[in-house]
């Protein structure tokens, strides 16, 4: 096993020979001094670096910012704040009055809840007799209901509060949405319905009831 301590007893001096053993065992320790060599990056990293960098700078100068959508939400308070309902009956938006009073239950699609909220997309009721329909929002309608062959035993809550002209702006919506194509219904519908069904308080027991409203 080798020592860094001066060896006495090595092989060099074994012979005899007058030399200082330990400075001899030093001496063979040694390595050469260092010095500093010149060793440039290989050219071909060089470059490859710059054309990176190159590269880099040509993306960023070639991607568009700030113009489309896509590169971020360009939308601002005023685009996010509801439009300003005015007083009028033209100003009334059914999609808005089918998002605050419908939307819960019968959802954005249209489809409802499968066997407990009925769907109105391509309902029959909805694209049936304008009447009916608007009785069913004036008074809403609590037993049994066929809607597309599921029978459906819930509680539709009435909507008579609402003004004629709300009234028919949401029916006119949930008749031209979704694939629905029923003709628009006016307030004035809404108003002789509301003068004809006047006597009914409650709501109606389901889909017989409703029937007996059609001519
Ligand atoms: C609380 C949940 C609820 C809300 C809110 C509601 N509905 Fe309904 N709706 C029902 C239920 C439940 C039925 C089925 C009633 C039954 O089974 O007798 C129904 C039935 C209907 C029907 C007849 C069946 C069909 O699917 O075509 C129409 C039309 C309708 N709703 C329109 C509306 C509109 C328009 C609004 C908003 C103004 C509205 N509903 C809000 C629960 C709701």
């Amino acid at each position: 096993m080798a020592t860094d301590k001066p060896r006495s007893g090595s092989d060099h001096d074994s012979a005899g020979e007058n030399i200082d053993a330990s400075a001899f065992a030093a001496m063979r320790r040694e390595n050469a001094d260092p010095d500093e060599k010149v060793r440039p990056l290989p050219w071909f990293f060089t470059m490859f670096l710059g054309a990176i960098g190159m590269w880099g700078a040509f993306y960023i100068a070639s991607t568009p910012s700030g113009e489309a959508s896509a590169y971020g939400d360009q939308r601002t308070v005023s685009t996010l704040r509801p439009a300003v309902v005015s007083a009028g009956a033209a100003a009334v938006d059914g999609k808005q009055i089918y998002g605050a009073k419908c939307v819960a239950c019968h959802q954005a699609s249209g489809m409802g809840v499968a066997g407990v909220f009925p769907p109105l997309a391509g309902a029959e009721w909805v694209l049936g007799d304008e009447k009916v329909l608007a009785s069913i929002l004036l008074h809403g309608v609590e037993g049994a209901l066929v809607v597309k062959g599921t029978t459906y035993n819930g509680a539709m809550p009435a909507f008579g509060s609402l003004p004629d002209e709300e009234i028919a702006a949401v029916l006119t919506y949930i008749r031209s949405e979704w694939g629905n194509k029923a003709a628009p219904i006016t307030a004035a519908t809404i108003a002789a319905q509301r003068e004809a069904t006047k006597a009914q308080s409650g709501p109606y027991a389901g889909g017989a009831a409703l029937t007996a409203l059609a001519p």
